[in-house]
């Protein structure tokens, strides 16, 4: 098990006819990055797992410092995967040298809409740090989970614009008891409020099964009631959108819609997203 602090060095481990396969993490790993890791080990001879939590995506010093770590466990995890992932962990200075800044980036919708909305500026920083590692290590392949399928679409259209020539992998949400999509944040949650948590994976559910028969502005209202009788949720935006383009969907076409969800327990905030036309 190898891991490193500088890419200088890693770089020095991979071989021209390895085909590279990448999995950018911000660590406190769950098995929800266990598959992409899985994935991409299956899929490659060589994997490099990053854990870095990038400042330039956090809008708010609080929750960069309350992100939680875990690295230790987080080694033995991917250790568990195979002992030949070379794991990336480099302090700020081998990312942004002397400049912790977010370049700045044109995504259209997509890059205004939901989470963009309410986290200003958080895409610009994942870019940025996604298009840095990619630039690195120039892998074959980068692997993304659809719990963030909006940051997933933005990494496609970066690699796109700026004409990287990874391709971008993108795989399903892992979900723990009770449907709750399984992320680092819900470590934060008491164990009160994780029961909680499952509504919003009944909702969803909810709204694939109302998808046949009612339209999304129905949907849309039926759901946000229901959040509002809850007072223990802040709900920050339900949307239905199409998976091409991102615009709100209608009703149900031959067009891939899904729901997309961000909600507050207390100080957690939570994002989730389904498909709506597989039943
Ligand atoms: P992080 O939240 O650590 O997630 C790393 C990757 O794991 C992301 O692609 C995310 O979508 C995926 N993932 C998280 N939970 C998942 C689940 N339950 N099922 C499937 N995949 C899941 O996302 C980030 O870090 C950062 O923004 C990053 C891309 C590393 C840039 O800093």
């Amino acid at each position: 098990m190898s891991i490193f602090f500088k890419a200088s060095i890693l770089k020095k481990k991979i071989n021209p006819d390895d085909t590279l396969g990448i999995v950018p993490t911000m660590g406190s790993l769950h098995s929800g990055h266990a598959s992409l890791i899985r994935k991409a080990v299956f899929e490659n001879s060589l994997v490099i797992v990053s854990i870095f939590i990038n400042p330039t995506q956090f809008e708010n010093k609080e929750d960069l410092n309350n992100y939680p770590r875990s690295i230790d466990s987080d080694v033995e995890l991917i250790k568990n995967i195979s002992e030949n992932i070379l794991i990336y962990v480099p302090r700020s200075k081998d990312i942004y040298e002397n400049s912790v800044a977010a370049l700045s980036y044109d995504f259209g919708l997509v890059g205004r809409i939901m989470e963009a909305k309410y986290r200003t500026g958080h895409f610009n920083g994942v870019a940025t740090i996604v298009e840095k590692l990619l630039l690195l290590f120039n892998p074959n392949k980068a692997y993304f989970g659809e719990k963030d399928f909006q940051q997933l679409h933005i990494v496609k259209l970066l690699v796109k614009q700026k004409k990287i020539n990874t391709r971008i992998v993108g795989c399903p949400i892992l979900r723990g008891k009770n449907g709750i999509a399984l992320s680092s944040r819900n470590k934060l949650l008491n164990k009160k409020q994780i029961e909680a948590a499952s509504f919003i994976h009944d909702q969803l559910t909810f709204a694939r099964s109302l998808w046949e028969r009612k339209s999304a502005k129905e949907i849309i209202k039926k759901i946000k009631s229901s959040f509002l009788e809850k007072n223990y949720f802040k709900l920050d935006y339900f949307d239905i959108r199409y998976e091409n383009n991102f615009l709100n969907a209608k009703k149900k076409s031959k067009r891939k819609a899904r729901a997309f969800v961000a909600v507050k327990i207390g100080e957690i905030r939570l994002i989730d997203n389904l498909q709506l036309d597989e039943l």
